[in-house]
C-alpha cells in the first residue's frame, strides 16, 4: 500500500495499489485544480522529491517534456507510485474539503497494516 506523503504540512495518504497520486488525494478528502484528469492538460503537475511513479498511460511530451521526466515533475492524474513517494504542490491549492474521507482512508491504512502483519 503505497503511501504519498504531503510537504510541507508532512500528511500522509495511502493509496491502493494502481490507483493514481489524483485519485488517492480525491479519495482522502483533499481537492486542488486539476484540469482535463486524463493526461493532456498539464494542470495537475505537482513535484516528486522522493520515491519513484510510473504512469498508467502513456503521456505526450507536450504535456510532460523530457526535461520535466528526470527532474521529478509528476503529472498526478496519470502517475501511479512505484514506492512510497514525498509530494510538493505546486500553486498552493491543496486543500481538505472532507475529513470524513481523511478519517476512512486512515482506517483502510490501519486494517491493511494489520491484515499484512497478521500474514507474517
Ligand atoms: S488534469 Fe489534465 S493532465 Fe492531469
Amino acid at each position: 500500500m503505497p503511501t504519498v506523503t504531503i510537504q510541507p504540512s508532512g500528511e500522509e495518504i495511502y493509496l491502493a495499489p494502481g490507483e493514481t497520486v489524483l485519485a488517492g488525494l480525491y479519495k482522502a478528502g483533499f481537492a486542488y485544480t486539476v484540469g482535463c484528469r486524463r493526461g493532456g492538460c498539464g494542470i495537475c503537475k505537482i513535484d516528486v522529491t522522493d520515491g519513484d511513479f510510473t504512469y498508467n498511460r502513456p503521456v505526450a511530451e507536450s504535456v510532460v517534456s523530457e526535461e520535466e521526466r528526470t527532474d521529478g515533475t509528476c503529472l498526478s492524474c496519470r502517475a501511479v507510485p512505484e514506492s512510497d513517494i514525498t509530494i510538493e504542490m505546486r500553486d498552493g491549492s491543496l486543500r481538505l474539503i472532507n475529513p470524513l474521507l481523511r478519517q476512512i482512508n486512515d482506517s483502510a491504512r490501519a486494517r491493511a497494516l494489520a491484515s499484512s502483519t497478521a500474514k507474517e
